[in-house]
């Protein structure tokens, strides 16, 4: 795929420590094998609101994901329903809420935003219950948007400024180019155009900038959760406090993440992050995790610190930029077969044995 395109969504805000962050988190954390409780059979499904999931692996929301395949949110939310997963729409999908709602039978997520025109807000909130979703995840932590420095240099900024390298890569990549033919012309933000009004990606893309509240607070939670009936999961936190806050007003569900190091550089890794929100929402509402998931083994340990499941933004993307369906398909086996290696080898049967003490905990080697 073109450059531009592949750094959107490899990259990360600034010096991109969050972004790396994220992964070394989990590569310092060590699982401790019990062969011998013995795992010959091995159920990694999972109750999520109320859904039964195969497998504790989500796709999280990803906007413009029709960049990386014709009609890319649609492919991605039919392998998600194969896999028996469920799959998150971003605010910023290239095809409608309708649209995806009508493509799939998997377990359907609405993700959105607190905007400063709040009467948009509610028309969005609105639109997803109509169309049927299952969950709504409202989106904190971009209230700005994070500072990317690839994508300002190759001008895939808002508002776009495309220079003539940038589209000479995108011109050389002619398998991309050839697959989206007739897609190219259509790619908008398909949840902002209003009928009779211009659909015109750089200027929805605008819109969009402008509509970003960094004033939000509490109470336009508060809102949304009168708005929203159905599970409500808050989607950016990373401090205990707001996460005690959030239990308060009845948020079924906390998504641990700092949007893949997307948004302040300087933030925590998310597993970092994770234990002391799991302790103080203590049961009272489902605990997410997502950034830096790559491999089964990420998946379980994000689990022995208490998460319910974790979700997965770029390697989803990588799969369908691969091959569509089938690449994410693809990529949601690989983390299937993973979890089931890793409980195998740890000696677990279930996701319900997944605890703090499938963790090797390093203070223990200098214990007597
Ligand atoms: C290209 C791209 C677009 C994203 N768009 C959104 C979005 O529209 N809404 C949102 O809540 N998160 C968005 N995210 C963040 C992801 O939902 C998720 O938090 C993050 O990618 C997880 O980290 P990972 O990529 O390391 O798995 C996006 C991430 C990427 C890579």
């Amino acid at each position: 795929m073109p450059r531009s395109i592949f750094d959107f969504a490899d990259g990360g805000a600034e010096e991109e420590y969050t972004l790396q962050r994220n992964e070394r988190a989990f590569e310092e954390l060590e699982l401790l094998p019990q062969p011998l409780r013995g795992a010959a059979m091995r159920d990694q499904s999972v109750t999520l609101f109320g859904k039964r999931l195969s497998m504790p692996v989500v796709i999280g929301p990803t906007g413009l994901s029709g960049l990386f395949w014709p009609d890319g949110e649609c492919c991605t939310a039919r392998a998600a329903a194969a896999a028996g997963t469920a799959f998150c729409l971003s605010h910023g999908s290239v095809c409608t809420l309708e649209k995806l709602a009508g493509a799939t039978a998997a377990p359907k997520w609405m993700q959105v935003f607190i905007y400063t025109d709040k009467g948009f807000t509610r028309e969005l909130v609105q639109r997803a219950a109509s169309a049927g979703y299952d969950a709504l995840v409202l989106t904190v932590d971009n209230q700005l948007l994070g500072n990317r420095e690839r994508d300002k240099r190759n001008g895939f900024s808002i508002p776009p400024r495309l220079n003539a390298s940038t589209l000479a890569g995108m011109a050389s990549k002619t398998g991309w180019l050839w697959r989206m033919r007739k897609e190219l012309r259509h790619i908008t933000f398909g949840n902002y155009v209003k009928a009779g009004e211009t659909a015109r990606i750089s200027e929805l893309a605008g819109r969009m900038a402008s509509l970003l509240d960094p004033s939000m607070s509490w109470s336009d939670v508060e809102a949304v959760r009168k708005l929203w009936p159905g599970p409500l999961i808050l989607k950016g936190l990373l401090s205990p406090q707001e996460a005690a806050t959030a239990v308060k007003l009845g948020i079924d569900g906390i998504v641990v993440s700092n949007h893949g190091g997307r948004q302040l550089d300087g933030a925590p890794a998310t597993l970092e992050a994770l234990p002391p929100i799991v302790d103080v929402v203590a049961g009272n509402a489902a605990v997410l995790l997502d950034g830096g998931v790559r491999r089964g083994a990420d998946v379980v340990k994000a689990l022995a610190l208490g998460a319910k499941a974790c979700l997965i933004g770029r390697p989803q993307l990588w799969g369908l930029a691969v091959s569509g369906e089938a690449g994410v398909a693809h990529v949601l086996d690989l983390y299937r077969r993973e979890i089931d290696r890793v409980m195998g080898l740890c000696g677990i049967s279930s996701i319900a044995e997944i605890g703090r003490d499938t963790l090797f905990h390093k203070a223990s080697r200098s214990a007597p």
